[in-house]
């Protein structure tokens, strides 16, 4: 296998002088393409063993951090006994937080309720979706939950996000009480993120984060973090608790979020792109329209690929059926070339999709 040489390897080299700990890869043209920064010495043997691989094998492989302390420094690749697609092995794990790693793909399921949307869930799930979005809110995590057990796949590998405390619900419930509602309909242990589902002046920042820093402490969310919060709001909850995990904001081509995604990079956390293709609003874009044709994808391909290419960025786009499901999740085939990127970043815009009432202050888009 050849080694493909671009400035992404030079990135991964420059990290690893800073010893920055990260692992990142994705799939150009049927080929892996690794970049890790973990410890030096181990970074260029292991880094071999992946590259090593053909294609045909490394389908059956399975690459994770070690996650025994100190946590990021080795990387593992072992055999996985269940996946069904070719997303399902690799499971786009993008960005690592601490000892855990986020896909870069997720499914959200806002208005996927019932029965519905358990079966949706499900299929997400068997085409290869390892990460599922969801909220208190949207009256699906029992959905969710049954969707979860009823999966063939494994709950560890799974990264399941849920929301709590939203402006239209009381201000000060009981934090503990209502996570340990959300896993009992989820059907499990432990959510892998829990977010504050929006910011709202009525209720204090500092006892929010330290109810949610005490659940991480007890194991009921492996990381914490944050919904739309704009720059100067994720700053205050940063010096109330330095390490949070990410922020869900609305991201697509139409919205710049230069600022804050900085913010977040400088800070190490990830920005999770909600209403990632506008609500369709990005679909009739000509320029998107014209990359697509160009390169035989779909509009909503190019639109997630901008995102999920960008570091530190995930995607959790809704669907309404499988097929969208399954066309989304191909964005681990491809790469978008600089100059297309940057065609898809002088669209934005200022268009505000989800922006309700009781929303904060925005940043200037
Ligand atoms: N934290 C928050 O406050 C917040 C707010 C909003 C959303 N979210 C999260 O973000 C997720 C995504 O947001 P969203 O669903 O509102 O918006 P979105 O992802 O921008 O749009 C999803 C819609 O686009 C269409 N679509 C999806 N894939 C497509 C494809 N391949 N081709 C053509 N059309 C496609 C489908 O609608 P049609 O088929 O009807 O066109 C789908 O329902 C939500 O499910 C939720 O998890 C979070």
């Amino acid at each position: 296998m050849q080694i493909l040489p671009s400035s992404s390897h030079q990135m991964a080299q420059n990290r690893l002088k800073s010893h920055q700990i990260r692992i990142d890869y994705a799939v150009y043209e049927r080929q892996l393409f690794l970049k890790a920064a973990v410890q030096p010495s181990t970074w260029q043997a292991n880094a071999n063993v992946a590259l090593g691989v053909r294609e045909q094998t490394l389908c059956r492989r399975h690459i994770e951090p070690d996650t025994s302390p100190p946590i990021g420094h080795r990387m593992r690749v072992r055999e996985k006994r269940h996946f069904k697609t070719l997303y399902g092995y690799l499971r786009m794990e993008k960005e690592l937080l601490g000892k855990y790693t986020m896909p870069g793909i997720g499914f959200g399921t806002l208005g996927n309720t019932g029965d519905a949307g358990c079966a949706l869930v499900e299929a997400a799930l068997a085409e290869g979706y390892r990460y599922i979005d969801t909220s208190r809110y949207y009256g699906n995590e029992e959905a969710v939950g049954r969707a979860l057990a009823r999966s063939t796949v494994p709950r560890g590998d799974i990264w399941v996000t849920t929301k709590l405390l939203h402006p239209r619900t009381p201000p000060q419930p009981d934090l503990a009480f209502e996570l340990e509602k959300s896993l009992r309909l989820l059907q499990t242990d432990y959510v892998d993120l829990l977010l504050i589902h929006w910011p709202n002046p009525e209720v204090s920042l500092e006892w929010a984060l330290g109810e949610f820093a005490a659940l991480r402490e007890q194991g009921k969310a492996r990381t914490i973090g944050v919904s739309n919060f704009p720059t100067a709001l994720l700053r205050q909850a940063l010096q109330i608790v330095g390490d949070l995990a990410a922020n869900q904001i609305e991201y697509h081509p139409y919205l710049n979020q230069r600022p804050l995604l900085e913010l977040m990079r400088e800070r190490d956390l990830v920005l999770i792109a909600h209403s990632p293709l506008a609500r369709g609003a990005v679909l009739n874009d000509p320029v998107l329209q014209e990359i697509a044709q160009r390169r035989q994808l779909s509009v909503a391909q190019v639109a997630l690929r901008w995102l999920v290419q960008q570091e530190r960025v995930v995607a959790i786009p809704g669907a309404q059926n499988v097929e969208q499901l399954r066309e989304n999740l191909k964005v681990l085939d491809f790469t978008l070339t600089n100059e297309e990127m940057a065609a898809i970043s002088a669209l934005a815009r200022g268009t505000r999709i989800v922006n309700p009432k009781h929303g904060p202050a925005w940043d200037p888009a």
